[in-house]
């Protein structure tokens, strides 16, 4: 509320400047310098009357003030400045009328700015004459060993250049310098030092393939094996990466005991004893299908449960016969029974 209230107490005041300044130009118009360079004032005047001609009117000449002038009178078109790109900001080149001066790049006006606009004045002549010059610029910076610079357009003041590494370098120093005004670099750029990665990584159960080194070089690839009854778990092999680490190796996976003594499971298709299998142990990322009792049907049905690196959990529905049922009733333990399916 505070906010608004305020904000038209400020705004007043600017509105009913713009009314009256729009209905009186003389307000606007600069008063008429006493040199000029480059511009000649035609009669200064503060109403249409003052002028010796008829159709001449009294208006603003820029620094020249109010002044009588020709209306339709023109400046030269088209317009050719060195190093520049003009353009009119309207179709006419008439007395009022503009052009805008673009400098092609690495050039600046004579203000060091990259754009003027020129304006057709009384004595029928652009504001702006003046070419664009030469922005003063940097040599190239100093090159360096195993690395280099990027460079993008003209080496002006403040440009800032930036060094990089060649793969398997590390930048040490600044990676930038910049242009200075008096045409040096603020620095000598950085130093490339050559990147190495330190011995690999030892894996659990695992076994390095390699001859035992201080320092690898980048790229250098180390193998790894698992010991046996292991199974390898990814990339069979390391890479030093130009970041001075290695790339992620592999895991070395342990067997799983299948934790069932008193039903047949299914493993590799087949529907087995866990005795039948070779040293009761299944690989890696291997399923196996337990047998579960539907209590309500008495058939039974699989689910299946994976081997994760020594650990293999039964499904929660299946239930392990005791010795009692095992021995006494075999023909009634789960593994045993009819399969839901056949019902
Ligand atoms: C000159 O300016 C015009 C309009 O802004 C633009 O279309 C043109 O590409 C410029 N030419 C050069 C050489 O810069
Ligand atoms: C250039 O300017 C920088 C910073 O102002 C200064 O340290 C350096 O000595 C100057 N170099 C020369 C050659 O004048
Ligand atoms: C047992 O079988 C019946 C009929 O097929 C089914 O509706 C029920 O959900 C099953 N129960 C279990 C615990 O699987």
């Amino acid at each position: 509320m505070a906010w608004k209230l305020h904000f038209i107490i400020v705004s007043v005041p600017i509105v009913v400047l713009c009314v009256f300044g729009e209905q009186d130009f003389t307000d606007l118009c600069p008063i008429r310098k006493r040199y000029l360079i480059g511009h000649i004032c035609q009669k200064a005047c503060t109403k249409d009357q003052d002028c010796p001609k008829k159709r001449m009117k009294c208006l603003c000449d820029g620094e020249c003030g109010m002044s009588c002038v020709t209306p339709r009178s023109s400046c030269p078109w088209p317009v050719i400045l060195e190093n520049a790109n003009i353009s009119l900001n309207q179709e006419t080149w008439n007395f009022g009328d503009q052009m805008s001066v673009h400098c092609n790049p690495g050039f600046k006006t004579a203000n060091g700015q990259a754009m003027a606009q020129s304006r057709c004045q009384g004595d029928k002549k652009w504001s702006v004459t003046a070419p664009c010059d030469a922005v003063s610029t940097c040599n190239d910076p100093l090159a360096i060993e195993n690395g280099f610079f990027v460079k993008n357009g003209y080496l002006i003041e403040g440009t800032l250049v930036e060094y990089k590494c060649h793969p398997g370098y590390r930048l040490e120093g600044p990676a930038f310098t910049e242009c200075l005004e008096n045409k040096t670099w603020s620095n000598n750029g950085p130093t490339c030092k050559k990147v190495y990665c330190p011995p690999p990584p030892e894996i659990k159960e695992g076994i390095l393939v390699a001859v035992k080194k201080v320092e690898y070089e980048v790229s250098e690839v180390i193998y790894y094996m698992c010991k046996r009854n292991f199974f390898m778990d990814g990339s069979h092999s390391v890479t030093c990466l130009p970041n001075g680490q290695w790339s992620d190796g592999p895991a070395c996976r342990a067997r799983c005991k299948v934790p069932v003594q008193r039903s047949q499971v299914i493993y590799q298709g087949r529907k087995v004893w866990v005795t039948e299998i070779d040293e009761g142990l299944v690989h890696h990322a291997e399923n196996v299908w337990f047998f579960c009792r539907n209590k309500t049907q008495a058939c039974s049905y699989t689910a299946s449960s994976k081997c994760f690196d020594g650990m293999l959990q039964p499904p929660e529905c299946y239930e392990e016969p005791t010795w009692v049922q095992y021995i006494f009733f075999s023909k009634n333990v789960v593994s045993e029974i009819s399969s839901c399916q056949e019902w």
